[in-house]
This record gives C-alpha cells, structure tokens and sequence, in this order.
C-alpha cells in the first residue's frame, strides 16, 4: 500500500465504505484519525457515519449500476463493504479488473452475503462443525427437510431463517409439525429480497455463543499474521444482541478449538481486516454459526476494553499498518433500543446514565427511531465481568429515547418526576 497521504489533497488514501451505521461510522472515524478521508456510502442521508466523513453519498448500494458508477467515479483506494446486501458481484468484477481493493475480499463479501455461500464453505469445503441445515424453497421442502427419513431430518426442534437476512428479521425457532407454517410466512415476511429461500438448522442446546474477533494484518516481515481477541460472550433475543462482555471464560480446550475454527474460516475468506466469527459453545464442543468479514456487533464492547477496539484493529489492518488486540479492562456493552417509532427523537437521562460508575454511553445519531431499532450502547468496564454486566444494563436503562415534540414528563406536571 502507498504511504498515507493528506485527505483532501490530490495524494490523499481515499477509503469508501459501503454502509455508514453505527459500526461503519466507529470505523470511519478510526480512519479519519490515521489522515485518511472517507467516503461514507449508505441507502439514506444523514446515516450515521456521514455525519463524521468527508463526503457522504446516498444510493442503493443492492444496485450494481449504481454502485459500480459511484466506485468508478470515486476512485477509492479501499472498498470497506459495512454491510452484507450489497451488489457484490460488482465488487467482484471491480477487483477482477484491478479497479479497487476490495475489504478483506470481493469473494469474502460475496459469500457472506448470504447464509448459503458461508455454509457451505465452512461445512461442506473446510469440514467444520456446524448445526445440521438445509436450504428450501418452500413450504413444502421445509417440511420435507424435517422429517426427511433415516435420520436425515433435521427434526425438532430447528430455526427458521431466510438467506438473506440479518439481525433475527424472519428468524423463528419451530417446536412441533403445528409451527412450520408459522415460521415460513414469518421467513417470507422479514427476508431481504423475495421470494424467498430459507436455512432450516437443527437447534443447538449450547452453553453459551461467542464472538471471535480475529484480525489478519501484516506483521513485519509483509506477511498477513493472525491475531484474536479475548472471547466475546454474548445475549441475543430474537436474532438480536442485546448485551455483549468481554472476556468471555472458557475452558481452554474450547478455546483452542474456537480459534482453530477461526483461523481455518478466515484463512479461506483471505485479504486484511477484522472478522467476527460466531461461535456456538457446550463444553469443550464448538459449533461454527457465522461470520462477519468486519466488525461485529456484539463487538462493539470492545470500545471500553480493548485498547485497540475493533474498529481501529479494522483500520490499521487494511492499511497495513499493526494491529495490538490486547485487553484493556474488562467489560460488558448494553444496547440502547429507540422504543419509539419517530423521527428526530430525543434522549432523555443520558446524565444519569452517565453517573453510572467506569461508563460511557454512544448515541449512533440515526435520523429515524423505531421500537426496535439500536439507537445508542452503554459501554462499562470493571475488573468484575459480571458487574460491568449489570452496570451497562443499568446504564442503558436510564437512556430514555423518546419523540420530540411530547414534552418530558417533568415539564407537563411543571415539578421534577418523582425520585
Ligand atoms: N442452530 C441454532 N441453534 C441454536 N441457536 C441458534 C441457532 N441459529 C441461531 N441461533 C440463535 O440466534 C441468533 C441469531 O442467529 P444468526 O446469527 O444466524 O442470525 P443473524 O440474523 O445473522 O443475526 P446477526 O446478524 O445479529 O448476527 C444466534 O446468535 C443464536 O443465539
Ligand atoms: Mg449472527
């Protein structure tokens, strides 16, 4: 990679990230910090990381005519892919073509698209435990796929999800033969792109699921080294992380494990950067789910832990430059949901929030709230995991977002709220 030059200059590391949320704009301003200027591209204006880049775009990244005319006419030295629904078989004939170097990988970003593409790879290619799982296109093949005889099935119980989804959208787990009708219309209903085509995956009755951030950056010698972070544990409700810690305790063997399936994914999906690998935990057994080619949600605990968190790991990894995946502290990061569907809101109790002892609190600045949407994380470190656990809770509870134009309680009654 040529020297980092000066943004704005005619010698300036232009990087174009393709998704500007709340993990695209960490990475974003990770980036502005090492004199690099960013193109943030999002669906919407005012996404989050546009509001801290140099320039900010607004297409429909699923577009491939109108992604390939923004790349060709922006000339980025990095494409950063933030998000999964992108055109990727753009990114693919870009960098085929030597146009752009593509975040790690055009063929990382295509495959993980999907929950087809990294399934299959990990399971069939690299032979690496996973849930038992089918892919059907319909009702009728879900069923099929169930029940299949001589224990093929996958049986019950098993998760629902459409192939192209993210965050739980579509996502049901089915009990009994009286579900499956239920979990398919949900599945057509939350897809990314219909009609649909869904994974049926046997449930796994882990102990426990992690994230492992692992980070392929360049060592001294030019090679691309390996790096990991402590485990990451995680609570998901409905498909959806709701609260993150770090460091995770795990018995050594299972760690061992986790990081050789770590290593043998990332290995295969090549090129620079962080990854999030998504790991299923019982005992000293560990089951491969997924992974992200960048940062990770539940990753975002990494802000008040690490002293590299993984958005600078990310950063310094595709430019090249060295990467410390140390902890600082432990901790633990709780979500701030919006609560509200609206737009413009406001938040009230960020100070008390605040009074929570060793925490911080980031408010994403997203333009539109809805009641499930992730609108701010409470951050928390402590030398005790499990407290730093219930303090971000603590802390993200007090964040109350709420619609601007209904005054606060305490200004309607003319008196403070009661204590
Ligand atoms: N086969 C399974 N057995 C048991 N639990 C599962 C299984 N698959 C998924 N889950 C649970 O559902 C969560 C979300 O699943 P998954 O990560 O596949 O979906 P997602 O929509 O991609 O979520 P995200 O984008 O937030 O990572 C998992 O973290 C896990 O808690
Ligand atoms: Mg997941």
């Amino acid at each position: 990679m040529k020297p980092i030059g000066t943004p704005l200059s005619p010698n300036a590391t232009r990087v174009m990230l393709l998704g500007s949320g709340e993990l695209g704009k960490e990475v974003l301003i990770a980036l502005q910090r090492l004199g690099v200027e960013t193109i943030a591209v999002d669906r919407y204006d005012n996404a989050p990381g546009q509001q801290v880049a140099h320039h900010a775009r607004t297409i429909a990244m699923s577009d491939p005519a109108a992604l390939r005319a923004l790349i060709e006419a922006e000339r980025p030295d990095l494409v950063v892919p933030e998000i999964e629904a992108i055109a990727t078989p753009v990114l693919e004939a870009l960098e085929a073509e030597g146009a752009v170097r593509v975040i790690p990988t055009a063929r990382a970003a295509r495959l993980t698209m999907d929950r087809e593409g990294i399934r299959r790879l990990a399971a069939e290619r690299l032979s690496l435990p996973t849930s038992p799982y089918r892919f059907c296109d319909s009702l009728a093949e879900l069923q099929a796929a169930i029940d299949a005889a001589n224990g093929q099935g996958i049986g019950y119980p098993c998760i629902v999800k459409p192939v192209m989804s993210s965050s739980g959208k579509g996502q049901s787990r089915i009990d009994g033969p009286a579900d499956v009708q239920r979990a398919w219309d949900y599945a057509m209903a939350g897809g990314r792109v219909g009609p649909g085509r869904v994974i049926v995956e046997g449930f796994i009755d882990f102990d426990y699921e992690i994230t492992q951030l692992t980070v392929r950056a360049l060592g001294a010698d030019g090679q691309v080294e390996t790096h990991f972070c402590e485990p990451i544990g995680h609570v998901q409700v409905s498909g959806d992380y709701v609260e993150s810690w770090q460091p995770h305790p795990m018995h050594p063997q299972a760690l061992q494990r986790a990081r050789e399936i770590a290593s043998a994914v990332t290995d295969n999906l090549g090129g620079q950067g962080l990854f999030g690998v998504e790991l299923f935990v019982k005992g000293e057994q560990v089951w491969f789910s997924e992974v992200s080619p960048r940062p990770h949600d539940t990753g975002m605990v990494t802000m008040i832990t690490q002293w590299q968190n993984e958005f600078e790991l990310h950063a310094r990894a595709i430019l090249g430059l060295p990467v410390d995946t140390s902890l600082k502290s432990p901790g633990a990061s709780a979500v701030v949901y919006g609560g509200v569907d609206a737009k413009g809101i406001v938040f009230d109790g960020v100070a008390d929030a605040l009074r929570v002892p060793n925490s911080e609190i980031r408010l994403f600045g997203k333009p539109e709230s809805y009641v499930k949407r992730r609108m701010g994380v409470a951050l928390v470190h402590d030398t005790d995991v499990e407290r730093a656990r219930v303090q971000a809770k603590l802390a993200a509870s007090r964040v109350e977002p709420r619609e601007a134009r209904r005054p606060a309680a305490a200004s309607i009654a003319g008196t403070p709220p009661p204590a």
